[in-house]
């Protein structure tokens, strides 16, 4: 059911100073800093030959980062996305088989518009997966 891994994406402390070690010290093509209000995040796209790294800045008061950051001060791995081709019946597979589907389910529009799910990280070995429909 999923494909390639679209993203990886990493919450910071300090947006200026991931870009610098993204852009200078790793190398990488980091693009400009985009607002989300939607989400509470300002995102940064870093493209690689074989999929994307997303930092995640908070946004707002109530940024669903917030709590994140402050677990995770230096910043962190926050979740990772897989491509689907379907995502209502990823999601309505994913509900079969007894997975919690976070937002009651409702596919958002994610940073790439394009429709995203988030599935809670208990039922997948700590991780907390977006799925993307490309
Ligand atoms: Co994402």
């Amino acid at each position: 059911m999923i494909g390639r891994l679209n993203h990886v994406a990493i919450a910071v402390p300090d947006l200026d100073a991931a870009i610098a070690l993204y852009r200078d010290t790793l190398g990488a093509t980091v693009g400009a800093p985009q607002d989300e209000p939607d989400h509470g995040v300002t995102v940064v796209f870093i493209e690689l030959p074989n999929t994307k790294i997303e930092l995640l800045y908070p946004l707002g008061e109530n940024s669903p980062i917030n709590g994140f950051l402050e677990k995770n001060p230096t910043g962190g791995i926050h979740h990772i996305c897989y491509e689907v081709d379907d995502i209502l019946a990823a999601r309505d597979h994913l509900v079969a088989s007894g997975a919690r589907v976070l937002g009651g389910g409702q596919p958002k529009i994610g940073a790439h518009k394009k429709p995203v799910l988030f599935l809670h990280p208990k039922d997948f070995t700590g991780t907390l997966i977006e799925l993307e429909q490309v």
